[in-house]
């Protein structure tokens, strides 16, 4: 039985109807940009995140540019990430002329350490963006401590974490802004790019972020920062509005695959294949990937192995940040990041969508369990 990846058309069925007649609807009202569904999806992601202002993007990347803009992030500043990430979190940074500053993960989350960034944390730090990847959070709780001591500001990217918890908290709830991704892969993903800046409390931020998406204007035509056009559709609001109440028990669906996939593939040898683990107290990851590291070296192999049975696999991410061609001139040597560099040569996605029976999930355990015998 094949197992794709990824199958949006199994999840879009039940929208698909609500969608037809938002469309129609739109369709003769001609508020195609930043109307009645944008305010509502603010107006929803607010409650969502319990973070106090929501600000519409275009997608997920312009959502991390606009929150680093409204910190007057620029040139010559430095921003501390990890390198072990999506390309966007770095190439933000360096398009308004500041300096990425990659730090290395914790082997087990994939996250980046408190203690690399505070290891990181110079003079001309501007701000610290963790990211929360593949679906669980970073160390807020000591992001926070360390970057509250030397006051500078801290972005959460939660592109693949809208919806992620721990100690008490969401994703989104930490960090003074918060750049959130739609993009159709995430666990709510629009029929396009999209994407979402949370503003945690700060008023005066969120009206700035407010102003950046529109080329920094208020009132019209009036330009008080050289912003972007960071504008959100309507038809992507209303997709993602008619998928919100559905997104909690979709987070529930991958959540028990992964539990599944855990109890199944347990008896493997840690020294072939490491399952994801859960660190975050009182925390819920909510599986946006479900990424394993295979050891010694075969982890092209075993992605050769389940692509001859029909079984979909990906590779996030196979060359790290600070390796790739356009940063070269930023100086890091091979070596200098090992865990993100480890990372990147054993970590395989498999597939994990809630609309999954279990039939697949057999379909795919016993494949990765019978590369190992
Ligand atoms: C960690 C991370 N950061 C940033 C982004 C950028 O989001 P988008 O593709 O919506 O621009 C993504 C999305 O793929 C992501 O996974």
């Amino acid at each position: 039985m094949p197992v794709p990846m990824l199958d949006l058309v199994a999840q879009n069925v039940v929208v698909k109807q609500k969608v037809l007649d938002g469309l129609s609807a739109l369709t003769d009202r001609c508020t195609f940009v930043l109307g009645e569904n944008v305010a509502g999806l603010e107006t929803d992601m607010v409650s969502y995140s319990a973070s106090k202002f929501a600000v519409g993007m275009s997608s997920g990347t312009d959502a991390l540019l606009v929150a680093l803009m409204a910190l007057d992030v620029g040139h010559g500043d430095e921003v501390i990430l990890p390198s072990f990430t999506f390309f966007a979190t770095g190439g933000v940074v360096t398009r308004l002329g500041a300096v990425p500053v990659f730090v290395d993960i914790d082997p087990v989350t994939f996250n980046a350490t408190p203690q690399a960034i505070e290891a990181a944390i110079t003079t001309r730090t501007k701000a610290i963006m963790p990211v929360h990847l593949f679906g669980q959070l970073a160390d807020m709780p000591k992001i926070m401590r360390i970057a509250d001591s030397k006051g500078i500001p801290v972005i959460e990217d939660a592109c693949q974490s809208l919806g992620a918890k721990g100690w008490g908290k969401n994703a989104g709830q930490f960090g003074q802004l918060t750049g959130c991704s739609f993009y159709p892969t995430k666990n709510l993903g629009a029929f396009g790019d999209a994407g979402i800046t949370l503003i945690r409390d700060e008023e005066a931020l969120a009206q700035k972020a407010r102003r950046l998406r529109a080329h920094g204007m208020e009132p019209v035509y009036v330009h008080h920062e050289v912003g972007i056009n960071g504008r959100l559709d309507e038809f992507q609001a209303l997709v993602l509005r008619a998928k919100l109440p559905f997104l909690e028990g979709w987070h529930k669906g991958r959540r028990k695959n992964a539990a599944w996939y855990i109890q199944r593939m347990q008896a493997l040898s840690q020294d072939d294949l490491q399952l994801p683990v859960e660190v975050v107290p009182d925390g819920r990851h909510i599986y946006n990937q479900f990424t394993v590291r295979v050891k010694r070296g075969r982890r092209n192999e075993l992605q050769a192995h389940l692509k001859a049975r029909g079984i979909g696999s990906a590779i996030f991410y196979p060359i790290s940040l600070h390796q790739q061609p356009c940063f070269e001139y930023l100086g890091y040597k091979k070596g200098c990041l090992p865990e993100t560099e480890r990372a990147s040569e054993e970590v395989l996605s498999l597939p994990v969508y809630p609309e999954m029976t279990e039939a697949m999930l057999e379909e795919v355990a016993k494949s990765v369990m019978e590369f190992f015998e």
